[in-house]
């Protein structure tokens, strides 16, 4: 632990230990007190492991120094080994504090250093400069309590730390796209699963493994397509190549959506930055959160509702579907069979649902046949869409319920009518939904990989 004089006591302010015996990466952090209290606080992983002999030396007479209070509740050394004559010994050694104090909860390891930074603090403090800190600290402690310093995202997030962040992402979305046309929408329709379900945090990225069902193996994002996963990995690569361990895949999501929405004829809107990528990517916990076409409005409605997304945005983000494709097995009960006295939903224009019906003809034997969203301009990012519902155009049952429904269709009439009303509802809609459920600060990881876990 170090020492900052400030002129006012001598403050322990920076804690440092080693890291990982696997990859050999290091872990810094600090603490900043002023006297007793904590006024910021900060862990991250480093490029490498300590190997002058003077921080080697720092380390250790860190972890020996803050051995007696690691052992003692809530902290306990399980393991630490006591010989650091080795550098293995050594990183091994503070591995297990690394571990054992990031377990703790944070609440504990604040009390923790608090105790340690009054003690310090009490010793060298002058009696006229307590006095001002007391009033001081006050009122530091009561902003230090506020949550919004960690949560906020900036435009310029990567200015210093990958100043081609921005230009590397739109140069591998511009290659993809121009080789897989499809990549547009299969990423605007891969961002809005991760973000609707749990956040705005890569999770849906990552890979099941033999002891977890990740997100997106769950039933109703199977039809995610490649494309999407694949210009996140591309542009990631690229990425770790230029500026390795610093840019998350939950930013580079949200960007590459941007970019790609904007080239389709789409509005552009303001992606801040400073997400970071989640650690719990569960299939089970899916169900019910993301929106299926046989949904009636009123769920629907629930579906948006429950994460703060109201009727109208609802019904500007449902836009989307101006671009991309769906797959027949998605609407097949809607155009074959549909009931005793109806071979079709009467919702569907006549000449377009026997359009369908001739087009996913084979659809059993090939599960891909699939249909463009808005048949009139599919590859365009337009009002179009919201234009095709009146005439009977919809694609999906829950396209027809937003024209069909009284709380939904004066929007659908409002965006049909004026494109520009359109594009500003859905930008907007658009960065609320890319800030929902973020993860800054602390909180998450900046995956090596997109899809696994650190
Ligand atoms: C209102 C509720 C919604 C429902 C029920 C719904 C349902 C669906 C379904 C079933 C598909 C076809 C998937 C496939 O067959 O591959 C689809 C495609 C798509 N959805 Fe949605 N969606 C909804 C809202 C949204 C929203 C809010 C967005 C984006 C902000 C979005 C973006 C897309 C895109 C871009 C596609 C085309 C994907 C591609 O071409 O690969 N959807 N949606």
């Amino acid at each position: 632990m170090l020492s900052l004089d400030l002129g006012i006591a001598s403050i322990p302010t920076l804690w440092i230990w080693a890291g990982c015996p696997y990859d050999r990466r290091s872990s810094g952090g600090y603490c900043i007190f002023l006297a007793s209290n904590l006024i910021s606080w900060s862990a991250k992983r480093q490029q490498s492991v300590a190997r002058s002999s003077t921080e080697a030396a720092e380390y250790r007479s860190f972890i020996l120094r803050s051995k007696p209070f690691l052992q003692s509740p809530p902290f306990s050394l399980r393991g630490c080994k006591e010989n650091f004559s080795t550098s293995k010994q050594q990183v091994t050694a503070s591995q297990n504090l690394l571990t054992e104090v990031l377990t703790a909860t944070r609440t504990e390891l604040i009390l923790f250093l608090r105790a340690e930074a009054a003690a310090a603090a009490a010793k060298h403090a002058n009696g006229t400069m307590v006095a001002f800190l007391i009033v001081f600290l006050t009122s530091l402690l009561t902003l230090t309590t506020l949550p919004a310093a960690e949560s906020r995202l900036y435009s310029n997030y990567y200015r210093k730390s990958c100043p081609r962040f921005n230009q590397i992402v739109q140069d591998t979305v511009t290659n993809k796209q121009i080789t897989s046309p499809t990549t547009a929408a299969a990423t605007l329709r891969l961002f809005f699963h991760d973000c609707l379900h749990n956040g705005c945090d890569a999770s849906i990225l990552v890979s099941s493994t033999p002891f977890n069902k990740a997100e997106r193996d769950a039933d109703i994002n199977l039809s995610l397509p490649g494309d999407a996963f694949d210009v996140v990995v591309r542009a990631k690569t690229a990425l770790e190549l230029a500026c390795p361990n610093t840019v998350s895949c939950a930013d580079i999501l949200a960007v590459a959506t941007r970019d790609l929405v904007t080239m389709m004829g789409g509005p552009y809107y303001n992606v801040p930055l400073g997400r970071r990528d989640g650690r719990v990517s569960k299939a089970s916990a899916v169900e019910g959160t993301l929106p299926r076409p046989a949904m009636p409005v009123s769920q629907l409605i629930q579906v948006f509702g429950s994460r703060g997304f109201s009727v109208q945005e609802m019904v500007a983000l449902s836009g989307a579907h101006t671009i991309g494709f769906t797959h027949c097995s998605e609407f097949s009960s809607a155009i074959y069979n549909y009931s005793k006295s109806e071979q079709y939903d009467p919702q569907y224009n006549p000449r377009f649902a026997a359009g369908l019906q001739q087009a996913c003809a084979d659809y059993h034997k090939n599960p891909t046949m699939s249909v463009f969203n808005d048949v009139m301009t599919p590859n365009k990012f337009d009002n179009v869409y919201f234009q095709n519902l009146p005439k009977g155009l919809g694609l999906l049952k829950s396209d027809h319920a937003l024209f069909n429904d009284p709380r939904t269709r004066p929007f659908v009439e409002l965006y049909a009518k004026d494109q520009n009303t359109f594009f500003q509802a859905f930008a907007r809609a658009m960065e609320k939904l890319g800030v929902h459920g973020i993860q800054t600060g602390r909180r998450g990881e900046i995956r090596h990989r997109c899809d696994e876990f650190n």
